[in-house]
């Protein structure tokens, strides 16, 4: 039920404080320690190499879990888009364990990789927003994104609640591998700050409206752009764009604009650089400032450390792995502004399901 919202979207987007915080209770017990599944700790922990796989939104959180595991629990990881993986397999490590992500647990193309990977005899943990969804059935562990139903076809909570779980997760099997970066990680208390983080943002509307209006509107292209984390969360919110506005969007690693893309700037392109990282703040910042000599319009998306009076949108500091979980709020409410402006169906976008039960 949408209650009193014009759009599932808007309420869905709302939710994500209240979703982080119900993760922190589900999966951290009364002494602030993660409860895991034992034998699911046991398999990680055997594991070689973890393999991510999913599609769309779910495919740009695996993309940011990337991060996360390596950096906590000092695994090598790899996000594969799934109907590619199916079908063109790499070689894989010896001991490989793989994680599904999907809202909807029915995934066809996902369904597919988990098949063939449960034949060849591998474990799997699938990680959705539904109980006893197909890919929830078929692996051998379920978490669940405990995000409510999840109705707009343009995913949002479930986004930010699979790069939650995924922490969560890293950071069990970095504790389980002894690593520092997991033990001194204090992430339940980080998560209350995300959830802070998000709040603040869903509190100043009408900011990402009117920057809708002024600077989306009558775009036919835009640009999210960053390095490493937010060169992840650029995708994704590129992805939230053309999903419900039909403006052309690309992320693109910032580095790589001057290698191709930049020869589509055109005067008042729509150029969103995504700022969390502190390695890689300033060479974005370069590479912004590469464009607007070509005349794209230029926003920033950085966290408070980061900032400087010029920058258009501030994030609350919260720890740089978890900075995605703010860094795609501006950019939902933005694709949503464009859409509910342009006058479009904003929770059912042409020629999209919400659900892709076909490979
Ligand atoms: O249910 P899933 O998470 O497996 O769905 C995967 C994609 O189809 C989905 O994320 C899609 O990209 C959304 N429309 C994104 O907003």
């Amino acid at each position: 039920d949408k209650g009193t919202y014009p759009h599932y979207m808007l309420k869905e987007i709302d939710d994500q404080p209240a979703v982080m915080r119900k993760l922190v209770q589900t999966y951290f017990n009364d002494a602030g320690e993660i409860d895991l599944d034992s034998d699911l700790l046991a398999d990680l922990k055997a594991a070689d190499r973890l393999y991510i796989i999913a599609a769309g939104t779910s495919y740009h959180a695996g993309l940011v879990g990337e991060r996360l595991f390596e950096r906590l629990a000092k695994i090598p990881t790899e996000a594969h888009v799934a109907s590619e993986f199916a079908y063109n397999t790499p070689i894989l490590s010896a001991k490989p364990f793989f994680i599904f992500l999907s809202q909807s647990g029915e995934t066809a193309d996902s369904r597919e990789v988990l098949t063939n990977i449960g034949e060849a005899g591998y474990h799997s943990l699938t990680i959705t927003n539904v109980q006893n969804s197909t890919l929830s059935r078929e692996a051998t562990y379920t978490m669940l994104l405990e995000a409510g139903p999840e109705i707009a076809v343009a995913s949002t909570k479930a986004y930010t609640a699979q790069i939650a779980v995924e922490a969560i997760v890293a950071k069990a099997l970095g504790e389980a591998n002894g690593t520092d970066a997991a033990s001194q990680f204090e992430l339940a208390n980080q998560l209350g700050l995300v959830a802070n983080g998000i709040q603040a943002l869903v509190d100043q509307k009408e900011v990402f409206e009117k920057i809708a209006q002024d600077n989306f509107v009558d775009q036919h292209d835009a640009f999210y752009i960053g390095r490493g984390i937010d060169y992840a969360v650029s995708l994704e919110a590129s992805l939230k764009l053309k999903e419900i506005t039909y403006i052309h969007s690309e992320g693109v690693a910032a580095g790589e604009l001057k290698h191709g893309p930049i020869a589509l700037i055109e005067a008042g392109t729509p150029v969103i650089g995504l700022i969390t990282q502190s390695k890689t703040a300033s060479l974005t910042r370069s590479n912004l400032a590469e464009t607007a000599a070509r005349g794209s319009h230029i926003m920033t998306i950085v966290s408070k450390s980061l900032a400087n009076v010029h920058d258009d949108i501030i994030l609350e500091d919260v720890d740089e792995t978890l900075a995605p979980l703010l860094t795609i709020i501006p950019a939902q409410l933005i694709s949503y502004y464009t859409s509910l402006l342009k006058g479009l169906d904003v929770d059912k976008p042409r020629n999209l399901a919400k659900s892709v039960t076909v490979q």
